[in-house]
Parts: structure tokens; C-alpha cells; sequence
């Protein structure tokens, strides 16, 4: 079903609509940008011929439909365990916990009925071991490169940051939301190779929440993350466990992303159709993978639950409900709890976003839900018919007797007239000349082009995306976290055609469940997004980008300063 023309399609909406149109049994959620993309040659029916990929070996599409569900109970990744102390970098007196994790290339099967997949994990397993601390605990990670010194997916050499005379193998963990010193941050180019090892600090200065930590090598973070390199990483707080949520045993971090297999169960990832640019812009897989599973199951008690959801996804968003339009019950987002608790019926999902929900099975002893995308199975609860004679502490004991709070913890709305600066930075797109997307850009800017975003340690700032795209762009900024103000329709006509802002309508403010402390947000197409930033934390290099993984490695990324308030030039 990937025969298609390449010339006649100039945007991937139409060549989805004909993909869905031809029937894409094998594609049920899409494929990238690139009209003219394969998965190595291979395809369902193995009929597949595409000009100039003829000499591609055809590896044959797994059609995740065919799989027995529920059949596979859901990994709970293990905890990292620490290895001893260390001296604080700040303070030699003071020892810290130390971890050492190690990345290694591993087999574990994603389903029952499916050979063990190569990929590359922390630790022995994907997704790796949780992490976990107490806000202002500071720790030390090891990061140790055990990988192969050749990559098992699609290098491209022309993609900046990952040109032919750079190993092929490079890593750089970065622990995604956290408050950290720039040279503990995990800069893109701050990559080691296979044998080498990084030591890296986390203050842990920050309120409870979940955070993950993802490889961000310069150019191949796509594949690095696509081959497995991620994990949860969490704080708490005593603010948070005065609440008396779940805890232990009903507090399970839940890490959701899609793949593509061959029959032989290993990973497919696409390439382009141009010869030795196999760069694509996107990447949807057909099988949605549950902390290492394809349509696990979970036993639960008939109780209140807390789930740590995580989008660890290369480009794809979740539509999240339950069977029966049952209720989540969100208390959480990306950088810890919200304000009150958040009734919904859906919770979506983009790249590198996080949703903590409440679900409660009381009352639905024997039954069975599932955890949907849209339509899709991802996950199957099967609730147990009466309490297991489990060890229950107090705290769980009190937390099953109470009502969900209906305050979790203050977040007061920063005004807008503490702003000291408002940046205009545009979120583009540009084709090649046959229309295919090639390569996205912030602000029209490449990655090493002179850093233009700078802002003053301690200062406010507002950042108005402007996406002049056709889809949405998960914005992530490294280091701080910020409030979503609004997002605004404009005029793209005129803003292409003399670069003025002319609104079409109201500001849209942001909805219940986006109003807490936020590192990632969804800057919609057509769409003026505006957040709020105080700089908080450290003077330094970090990073801004879009999360969608081929997005980032082609371009959509830019360095950005923290500055002294001292160093700054007199007005
Ligand atoms: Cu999730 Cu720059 O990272
Ligand atoms: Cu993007």
C-alpha cells in the first residue's frame, strides 16, 4: 500500500488520505512526512516494488492486529538501585546517592507471541529503571555507554550533528524537566561514545513530579530514543504525601510510545526513498508499546489507583480514555500536581508530556476495563474481585477511607506584568521541491547559528510560538517550567506577507488540565501559543526544541542562554 506516486502528493494530509484510502491496513496510524517512505523495502504483502528501493531487502510488516491481547501482564520498570555515595560536586563534605546505569543492546520480547526485539536500554531493560528521589535530594548518575559501535537503525549523514566523520555510536542522557546545572543538562553535543562514561548531577531542587530521562544526542536522538534509551524519573515531596494519594503498590509510572515490526519481531524504522538520505519527518507506528508491551494487562484491587502517564513517543500523540467513558481523574501534569484534580473522559498526550491520573476500580470487582487511544486497546485493567490480603499501611489505609482532595497544591497564575521581554518565535516547516517536508526550524534559525534567545537569570519572559505549520509542535524548553497563557488563531496570509500579527479571533486560554507547571506545550497550527517563563535556576547554555524526535534532530532545536544580570551590557 506504499506504492503511491510521488510527484502527484504535495502534503502528507493527502497522502494519508490515500494511504487510508487504499485501505492502510499495516499503516492504521499513519506514516511520515516523506511521500515516498519505506520501512526498509518490506510491506504487509510483501508486494511492495518502489522506485530506487528495489535493492532494499523487503522485510515483512508484523500487523500488530493479529496479536492475542492481554496476555502479557505490564512490566512496572524496577528502581534503580544506588550504588553507595559520592562527594556533592558542590560540596565535598556532603555525600550523595550515586547510580551507576549502564546503556547496553538487549532482547526483550514486546508481546507473547513476538521473537525478542534488539534494542538499546538503560540498564538491562526498556524502559529503563525508575529513578527515584525526594525533592532536594541531589543525586549523581553514571552514565555508562556499553552500546555497540555500530547504530541497527537508519543513521543519516546529511542530518546536522550526525555527519559521516562523527561515530556512529553517541549518547547524551538528559533528564527531561529537571532543574539542573548546564553542565549536568545533557547538551546535545556534550555526546560520549561507546566505553566512555559521564557522571552527571541532579539537584533535585523542584517539586515533586514525573520526570524521564531520553537520550538527546546531537542527530540521532530519533533513533536512539526509537531503539529504547528512556525511563522514569521520579520526585516527591512531603507536600505531595501529606495528600495521602496512592502510593507503593498503586503508584505505577506508565510509558507509552509506538513502534513498528517486521514478522521477525525487530524494529522497523522508516527511510526515505533518496539514496543516502534516509531521513524521514515523522514517525507513526501501528503497535502502541506499554512499558515494554504490546496490549498487556494489569491486576489492580478494586481501589484508587495513580498512574504516571508519559508520552515517550517519537512523534505520536495519545487520545487517552477508558472502556465505557469511565473517568481519569488528572492530578498531575508535566511538572507536578495540579491545582485541583481534573475530571476527564480523555487525556491527550503529545511527545514528551506527562499526565498523572487518579482511576478509580472501586466498586468494579471482576470487571475489566481498558485504556484506549481513541479507538485502539493499549492496556486492559482486570479489576480483582475482593481486596488481596496485601500489606496496607496507614497512609494507604487513610488514602482509601478519603475523598480525592480537592486541593493538591497552590500554583498561582504568574501575571503577565511581571513579563520583562515578549519573544516572537516562529514554528515552520519547509519542503523540498517535489513538497516533501524536509526540514523544520525555529525562529528560522538553525542550530548554530548565533544563540538569540537570552534571557536574564530570574527574569520573566513570555515566548509567543508562532506555527506557521501545518501541525502541531510540542515546544519543550530544557531547564525551566512555565505556564501556558493562551493560544490565538492569526492570519498566516498576512503574516507571510509582511510578518504582522493579525489575530482572527479571540484568545483561547488554556484548558483545566494545562493550568499547572508545564515543560512541554502543544503549539497548535494557525495558532499564536503564549507561555510564561521565569528563568529560574542557573546561568548556562541549554536548549529549546520541538519533542517530536525527527523534528528536533533536523533542526527544530536551538541553543539558548540563561545570562548574569551583571554580565548585561547598560542600556
Ligand atoms: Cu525531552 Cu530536550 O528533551
Ligand atoms: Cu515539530
Amino acid at each position: 500500500m506504499l506504492v503511491l506516486g510521488t510527484a502527484t502528493l504535495k502534503t502528507r494530509r493527502q497522502f494519508l488520505a490515500l494511504a487510508r484510502a487504499a485501505g492502510g491496513v499495516a499503516l492504521a496510524g499513519g506514516v511520515a512526512s516523506r511521500t515516498s517512505q519505506v520501512f526498509g523495502g518490506q510491506a504487509d504483502t510483501g508486494t511492495t516494488s518502489l522506485r530506487g528501493i528495489e535493492q532494499v531487502p523487503q522485510r515483512q510488516m508484523l500487523n500488530p492486529m493479529t496479536l492475542t491481547r492481554f496476555v502479557d501482564p505490564l512490566p512496572i520498570p524496577a528502581q534503580a538501585p544506588s550504588d553507595g555515595t559520592r562527594p556533592s560536586p558542590r560540596n565535598r563534605k556532603v555525600q550523595l546517592p550515586y547510580y551507576r546505569i549502564e546503556m547496553t543492546e538487549l532482547a526483550a520480547s514486546l508481546h507473547r507471541d513476538i521473537a525478542p526485539t534488539r534494542q538499546w536500554g538503560y540498564g538491562a531493560s526498556v524502559p529503563g529503571p525508575t529513578v527515584e528521589t525526594r525533592s532536594g535530594q541531589g543525586l549523581l548518575i553514571e552514565w555508562v555507554n556499553k552500546l555497540p559501535p555500530k547504530h541497527f537503525l537508519p543513521l543519516d549523514h546529511t542530518v546536522h550533528g550526525a555527519e559521516a566523520d562523527k561515530p556512529e555510536v553517541r549518547t547524551v542522557a538528559h533528564v527531561h524537566g529537571a532543574k539542573v546545572p548546564p553542565e549536568s543538562d545533557g547538551y546535545p553535543e556534550s555526546w560520549h561514545t561507546p566505553g566512555q562514561s559521564r557522571t552527571l548531577y541532579y539537584p533535585n531542587e523542584q517539586d515533586a513530579s514525573t520526570l524521564w530521562y531520553h537520550d538527546h544526542a546531537m542527530g540521532i536522538t530519533r533513533l536512539n530514543i526509537f531503539a529504547g534509551l528512556f525511563g522514569a524519573f521520579i520526585i516527591r515531596d512531603p507536600a505531595e504525601q501529606a495528600l495521602n494519594l496512592p502510593a507503593g503498590a498503586f503508584d505505577i509510572p506508565i510509558v507509552l510510545y509506538d513502534r513498528t515490526l517486521d514478522r521477525d519481531g525487530q524494529l522497523l524504522y522508516p527511510v526515505s526513498a533518496t539514496p543516502g538520505a534516509p531521513f524521514v519527518s515523522e514517525f507513526y507506528g501501528n503497535a502502541i508499546v506499554c512499558n515494554g508491551k504490546i496490549f498487556p494487562y494489569l491486576e489492580v484491587q478494586p481501589r484508587r489507583y495513580r498512574f504516571r502517564l508519559l508520552n515517550a513517543a517519537n512523534g505520536r500523540h495519545f487520545n487517552l480514555t477508558l472502556t465505557g467513558s469511565r473517568p481519569l481523574h488528572q492530578i498531575g501534569s508535566d511538572l507536578g500536581l495540579l491545582q485541583s484534580p481534573v475530571e476527564l473522559r480523555s487525556l491527550v498526550l503529545f511527545p514528551a508530556e506527562r499526565g498523572e491520573v487518579i482511576i478509580d476500580f472501586t466498586g468494579l470487582d471482576g470487571q475489566e476495563l481498558q485504556l484506549r487511544n481513541d479507538a485502539d486497546d493499549i492496556l486492559q485493567f482486570r479489576v480483582l474481585k475482593k481486596q488481596q490480603p496485601a500489606p496496607e499501611t496507614e497512609g494507604a489505609r487513610a488514602e482509601r477511607a478519603r475523598a480525592l482532595p480537592a486541593m493538591l497544591r497552590s500554583i498561582p497564575r504568574i501575571p503577565e506584568s511581571q513579563s520583562v521581554r515578549e519573544r516572537i518565535l516562529t514554528l515552520s516547516e519547509h519542503d523540498d521541491a517535489a513538497g516533501n517536508s524536509m526540514q523544520m526550524l525555529l525562529n528560522e534559525s538553525h542550530w548554530d547559528m548565533p544563540v538569540t534567545e537570552n534571557p536574564v537569570l530570574d527574569s520573566t519572559e513570555i515566548w509567543s510560538f508562532v506555527n506557521l505549520a501545518g501541525d502541531a509542535h510540542p515546544i519543550h524548553l530544557h531547564l525551566v517550567r512555565f505556564q501556558v497563557l493562551d493560544r490565538r488563531p492569526f492570519d498566516l496570509f498576512a503574516y507571510n506577507a509582511d510578518k504582522s500579527l493579525v489575530y482572527t479571533g479571540p484568545a483561547v486560554p488554556p484548558a483545566a488540565n494545562e493550568l499547572g507547571w508545564k515543560d512541554t506545550v502543544r503549539a497548535d497550527p494557525g495558532m499564536v501559543t503564549r507561555i510564561i517563563v521565569k528563568f529560574e535556576g542557573y546561568i548556562g547554555r541549554y536548549a529549546w526544541h520541538c519533542h517530536l524526535l525527527e523534528h528536533e534532530d533536523n533542526e527544530m532545536m536551538r541553543p539558548y542562554d540563561v545570562i548574569s544580570p551583571i554580565r548585561r551590557a547598560p542600556q
